[in-house]
């Protein structure tokens, strides 16, 4: 049985937490693939809404399999209150939630050494959620880290005392102001890894090897987004992991040949949290108007979006990069009452109009130039039908359709589960 894939195609936020809920009946498995709790994944059902950060966002499903892969970088602390969480909603996840022993785990020196270079940075400062994903992915290719698996041992903790010392030694290289208390932070963290290990700890590759040839379907869960992918996002304003397509083959242990449907997710618009370059970015009332009506902050730390029109230079290269066989688009009611809508369409690039995505897409090298849509006034919250869609979003739709060369199979028209348009 194949596997799905379903990834975000800007810099975040698109909105995976939401369809991957949606789409989760289809399947036996779900399946993180990368990332950490720098993701704040939302979900909205019964009036309720729920935000995961490690956990795969099927978990609200009796029936599914949730999978943290061995791409993903695991806080036992906020994996604990993720959990908790689920407790006080009666969420059964004993059976359903299981772990890749080959995950690496997000010490507290990991979370303060992120703080730490980020402070030394300065102005220069990538904008980090602070969660420690960097320093962890950097001790996972040093060959340093402590993962899953290790905790199974008798001699884990002199291998986590030999690595929080050397990060000790680090933290004070960066010569930096940092308030810490670290034996505070250690007694939840060991406290946190007692809960972790109360779940199943697996070989996930073998797992999922024997789930394929059962004929289980499997959909893998991305994080982030295709602009903050370590080798193709806007680099070094980037996430430290690989958030495309391959990433599911390394972070769950998947064939490129096994991968069938790709899902592709955009918001009608584009959003940024953190630094880094941006070339649709609005600073005028349209940005504010998307931010406000789009409440676009934050789900892990709360940061106000950075908001402006559609890039389709930038969503092109993430279809491209990705091999996107099916497109969704979210957020489309929150566009309902502009006049004109406009769209990137290339890019002016020292004196030349192109329609790639250059190195260096810095606002000193790169205007956008756009194409000007007209806009709709009908509230989308409350439509259940394509046919229903105005017109004015249908030519919107149509020409990103033709532009792309793919097919925009879900148009979502609110945060709840239910606000989701299948074409
Ligand atoms: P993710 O990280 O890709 O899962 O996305 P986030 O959860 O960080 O951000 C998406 C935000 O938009 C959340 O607050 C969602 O509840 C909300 N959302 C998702 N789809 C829609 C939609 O179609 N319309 C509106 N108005 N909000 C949406
Ligand atoms: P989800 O899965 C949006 C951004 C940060 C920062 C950069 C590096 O919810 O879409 P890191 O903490 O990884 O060192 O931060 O990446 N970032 C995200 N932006 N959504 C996310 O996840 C993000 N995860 C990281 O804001 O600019
Ligand atoms: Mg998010």
């Amino acid at each position: 049985m194949a596997v799905d894939l379903l990834l975000g195609l800007q810099w975040g936020d698109e909105g995976k937490g939401k369809i991957v809920d949606v789409l989760t009946s289809n399947y036996d498995i779900i399946a993180r693939f990368q990332g950490g709790p720098n993701a704040g994944h939302t979900l909205v059902f019964n009036g309720m809404k729920h935000v995961l950060h490690t956990i795969p966002s099927g978990i609200f499903h009796e029936k599914s399999t949730n999978l943290v892969g061995n791409g993903v970088v695991i806080d036992p602390v906020i994996f604990k209150k993720e959990l908790d969480k689920l407790d006080t909603q009666n969420i059964d996840y004993k059976l359903s939630l299981i772990i890749s022993r080959k995950a690496h785990l997000i010490l507290p020196t990991h979370r303060l050494l992120d703080a730490a270079s980020e402070a030394a940075k300065g102005k220069a400062k990538i904008g980090s959620t602070l969660k420690g994903i960097g320093p962890t992915y950097m001790d996972k290719t040093g060959r340093n880290g402590i993962r899953v698996g290790d905790l199974e041992l008798d001699n884990w903790t002199e291998k986590y005392r030999a690595l929080a010392n050397k990060h000790q030694a680090m933290i004070d290289f960066y010569d930096v102001d940092l308030q810490y208390n670290l034996n505070e932070l250690e007694d939840e963290f060991f406290a946190a890894v007692e809960t972790l290990k109360s779940l199943a700890f697996i070989d996930s590759e073998a797992y999922l090897h024997n789930a394929q040839s059962e004929g289980k379907s499997i959909l893998a869960e991305g994080a982030q987004g295709s602009l903050l992918d370590i080798d193709f996002g806007t680099y070094p304003f980037v996430t430290s992991s690989n958030t495309t397509a391959a990433g599911a083959c390394t972070g769950l242990g998947v064939s490129p040949g096994s991968i069938k449907e790709v899902f592709g997710i955009f918001k009608a618009y584009t959003t940024r949290v953190g630094s880094g370059p941006f070339p649709t970015e609005l600073f005028d009332e349209d940005g504010e108007t998307m931010a406000r009506v789009g409440h676009e902050f934050g789900a892990t730390t709360g940061r106000p979006r950075r908001c402006g029109w559609l890039d389709l230079v930038a969503l092109r290269y993430a279809c491209q990069i990705n091999g996107v066989t099916q497109l969704m688009m979210m957020k489309a009611d929150v566009l309902s009452g502009f006049k004109t809508l406009k769209v990137c369409t290339s890019y002016r690039y020292k004196g030349q109009e192109i329609n790639h995505l250059p190195y260096n897409i810095e606002p000193e090298n790169v205007t956008p130039i756009y194409t000007e849509f007209h806009g709709w006034s009908e509230d989308l919250t409350q439509m259940d039908h394509a046919s229903t869609l105005p017109e004015a979003l249908m030519t919107y739709i149509d020409f990103l359709e033709s532009e792309l060369d793919i097919p925009i199979k879900i148009v979502s028209v609110g945060p709840d589960r239910k606000q989701t348009i299948f074409r």
